[in-house]
């Protein structure tokens, strides 16, 4: 029997404009795992980004854009499988079907829960209405979990904030087998420990879509470099110990807005530019203005052929609508087949009518 080949499955929420976060935290893996060949599912997690939703937003037009941002990076719906996570409902029903087996407790330790409330500064007993948290927001992490089952991915390429996710996916599985008795839900790998975290341009932790502290992968020349510019580097160098220049030993002993900007250069310029800037970190020099124009000039280097590929006439909505036609009809018999076999194992049965 031939092996077949290995799943890989990833998504990203469409809560606004791609960024340099996602693109090394996910993005850049998700092209090296297509170009090795694999059986790659990439989505946008369109039911994801409800969340927290207040008003309507027009998340069909923003899904499109992110799509053509994924064709504008490299993913080639020919060789990966491109779609939208509402464009495979099967995913709702096991999201469904998982929710009966995740426990609330269990819920409360996931970390964009714990991350909301602690932003809402409400605790989890909130006001007068209790607890102001959706339904939705709590469950996120079943829904992933399904997204993840439901292709039987080997493998999630995510970045370091979505680590513990894919571990309470893993768990559910676990669960979901040994209380039905049956191998239906394949395990899926945790993600390395040593994933990617980019900082935001504030030096905060994490560089995120809502937090206003991003670098965007389509932003124009003028933008980078006005985000940049912006970037407090105030104080002056500090000491840096050892001779090592890796990029994970200076960087964390540099102030968090400095470290930042070392850190996208260090992912968008060659080596030795790298190095040169260390030195005169070193050195105590005062380059912080030169530092600044010279990322910018790397950023837009790196950014200049996605922007190009982004405004392709190859690369329309219309070119998307298209291959997501095609493509939610290569995923969902995969889908259906898991479903159903969940449904089975927890005595459901299958579907009667379905086709
Ligand atoms: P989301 O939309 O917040 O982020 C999408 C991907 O980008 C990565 N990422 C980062 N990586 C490094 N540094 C950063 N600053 C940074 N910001 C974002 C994330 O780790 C992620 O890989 N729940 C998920 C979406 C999702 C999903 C899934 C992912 C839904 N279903 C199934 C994988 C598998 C989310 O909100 O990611």
């Amino acid at each position: 029997m031939t092996k077949k080949s290995e799943v890989i499955l990833s998504g990203i929420r469409p809560t606004g404009r791609l960024h340099y976060g996602n693109y090394f935290g996910a993005v850049k893996q998700f092209l090296d795992l297509q170009a090795r060949g694999l059986t790659c599912y990439y989505f946008v997690a369109d039911y994801h980004a409800l969340t927290t939703i207040k008003e309507r937003v027009d998340y069909a037009q923003i899904t499109l854009d992110m799509l053509r941002t994924y064709v504008a990076c490299g993913l080639d719906p020919k060789k990966s499988i491109i779609y939208r996570q509402s464009d495979l409902p099967a995913t709702t029903e096991l999201a469904l079907l998982l929710g009966m087996i995740a426990n609330i407790g269990f819920l409360e330790r996931g970390t964009t829960y714990k991350d909301t409330i602690a932003k809402l500064g409400v605790g989890e007993a909130g006001g007068a209405e209790g607890n102001p948290i959706s339904y939705g927001l709590l469950g996120s992490p079943v829904l992933m979990a399904a997204d993840i089952l439901i292709v039987r991915a080997d493998k999630v390429p995510v970045g370091d904030d979505q680590r513990q996710h894919v571990e309470m996916a893993i768990d559910l599985a676990q669960k979901f087998n040994s209380r039905f008795q049956r191998e239906v839900l394949h395990i899926p790998a945790a993600v390395a420990r040593d994933a990617v975290r980019l900082p935001g341009l504030d030096g905060s932790a994490k560089m995120g879509k809502s937090e206003n502290n991003d670098l965007g992968l389509l932003d124009d020349p003028k933008l980078v470099l006005q985000k940049i510019k912006a970037v407090q580097t105030a104080t002056d160098p500090g000491p840096i110990e050892g001779e090592s220049n890796d990029p994970d030993r200076v960087i964390p002993q540099m102030p968090p807005s400095v470290g930042a900007l070392y850190r996208l250069l260090s992912l968008t310029a060659p080596k030795d530019v790298f190095e040169d800037f260390v030195g005169k970190y070193r050195r105590k020099e005062k380059f912080y203005g030169t530092l600044k124009t010279t990322l910018a000039e790397h950023v837009n280097t790196f950014n200049a052929p996605i922007i190009a590929a982004y405004h392709s006439p190859h690369n329309t909505e219309a070119t998307v609508k298209e291959f997501l036609v095609e493509n939610a009809k290569r995923v969902t018999p995969v889908a259906l087949e898991t479903v159903e076999s969940c449904r089975e194992a927890m005595g459901i049965g299958r579907s009667l009518y379905r086709a």
